[in-house]
């Protein structure tokens, strides 16, 4: 099973050795990646859709791999029982969806050596949610995959001090190891900030908002680090 960039950068955080259930496997290509490569001998693949979980099923039977994934049927880590798995990866969905996901099972989590997470959009949310619930992020990494640039996070059990909020934004372990993207990343959330400013300059009520002041100042700071780099 050759994997795309995006879950390669997913794949290479899963330590060597552990059990690992893939929450929202679709057609289970990361499980199936991280037997065949021996990286891991026991994995589970998970989905919450009757269709994925199917395919998952032919996927794996086609890999030959029957034996080493077990593919469960439900909502996030509800399938799982607290100890059977050390490591999570839940990929390619949004940041509100991992958080819950990862705030349903406390006994499931509390087990847990490790989470690896590729959300699509509200990394930002997800990472203060992680910080204010006994995670700290340890390894971030960002990866491009047909033209569009992912983040991609490593979490482990542990109390530090909450990284600034722009950082958040950015991603703490992205900034402190000057990542190579790292200019294109903060690029493209200047982008984004600079977009949703644009759409409510139109209204004189939407610029008297919170939001929009949260958004200037995001701008603000993202600009400051970009001088930075
Ligand atoms: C876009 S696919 C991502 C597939 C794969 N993880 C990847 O990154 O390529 C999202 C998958 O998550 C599943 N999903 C969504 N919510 C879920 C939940 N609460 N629990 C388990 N799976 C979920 C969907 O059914 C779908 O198969």
């Amino acid at each position: 099973m050759n994997l795309g960039p995006r879950l390669l950068s997913v794949a290479k955080f899963v330590p060597k050795g552990s059990v690992v259930a893939d929450i929202g496997t679709d057609h289970a290509y990361l499980p199936i990646s991280l037997v065949e490569n021996k990286i891991v001998d026991k994995a589970f693949a998970c989905d919450i859709h009757a269709g994925p979980y199917q395919v998952a099923q032919k996927t794996i039977l086609a890999a030959g791999v029957s034996s080493q994934i077990d593919v469960r049927f439900g909502d996030g880590i509800t399938v799982l029982s607290p100890g059977e798995v050390d490591v999570l990866t839940i990929a390619g969905m949004g940041g509100a969806l991992m958080v819950d996901i990862l705030s349903k099972c406390p006994r499931v989590t509390a087990d847990l050596k490790g989470v690896v997470l590729q959300p699509m959009n509200g990394a930002a949310l997800l990472r203060s949610w992680l910080y204010q619930n006994g995670w700290k992020i340890d390894e971030e990494d960002l990866v491009f995959d047909e033209g569009r640039l992912y983040e991609v996070m490593h979490a482990v059990h542990g109390h530090t001090a909450m990284p600034e909020d722009i950082l958040m934004e950015i991603g703490p372990m992205l900034w402190q190891s000057h990542h190579t993207l790292l200019r294109q990343h903060i690029e493209n959330l200047l982008f984004q900030s600079k977009r949703v400013l644009t759409g409510m300059a139109s209204s004189e009520q939407a610029k008297q908002s919170e939001k929009y002041s949260f958004v200037l100042e995001k701008i603000k700071e993202l600009e400051a680090r970009m001088q930075c780099l």
